[in-house]
């Protein structure tokens, strides 16, 4: 797909087929975070992949914003050091995942990290190191049926050239 179609077609999907994603492109899929835009290229998130359903139901059950996470064959969650721009760069991280899973053809949903009650819970599973936060999870898998992108604002109703 090319980049802007790709940008443009991405969307939170949070049904998913029981058909697990291959290991070479859930790589692919932390590849892109791994690359993102991080301030004074700091690189301060690490990567768990969980495809373990009785993980992912216990984070599910923590997690009231992400009921669809226990029907996800598996979850990406984003650690990272306590720097002064872990959540811009996490995020930014995030995003690149977002387009990869886009492009690779499957579906994926931001769940919050940051700022939640479980989220030392949810380190603690994971056997993170203490004074690792989680700035964000992923449910990824294959959609279960086809959706379209939400609608967004206009061009025109955010974009100011010169000023506001
Ligand atoms: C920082 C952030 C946190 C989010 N947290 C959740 C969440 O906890 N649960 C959820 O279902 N969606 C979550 N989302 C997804 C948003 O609900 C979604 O991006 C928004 O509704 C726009 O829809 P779209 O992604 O299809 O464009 C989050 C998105 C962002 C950027």
């Amino acid at each position: 797909m090319e980049f802007f179609e790709v940008v443009k077609q991405r969307k939170s999907v949070r049904e998913y087929s029981d058909k697990k994603v291959d290991k070479a492109i859930l790589k692919k899929i932390i590849d892109a975070g791994r690359v993102a835009a991080t301030a004074r290229n700091e690189q301060p998130w690490e990567f768990i992949i969980s495809s373990d359903k009785e993980i992912l139901s216990k984070i599910c059950s923590m997690c009231p914003n992400g009921p669809f996470i226990k029907d996800a064959p598996h979850l990406i969650a984003v650690f990272s050091k306590d720097t002064k721009y872990y959540i811009e760069d996490c995020s930014a991280a995030t995003q690149n995942m977002l387009l990869a899973i886009e492009a690779l053809g499957l579906g994926g949903c931001w769940v919050a990290g940051d700022k939640k009650d479980y989220i030392e819970e949810v380190r603690k599973i994971f056997n993170v190191p203490e004074g690792y936060k989680l700035v964000s999870m992923i449910s990824v898998g294959y959609p279960k049926k086809p959706q379209g992108p939400k609608n967004k604002k206009d061009l025109k109703e955010v974009l100011h050239w010169e000023k506001w």
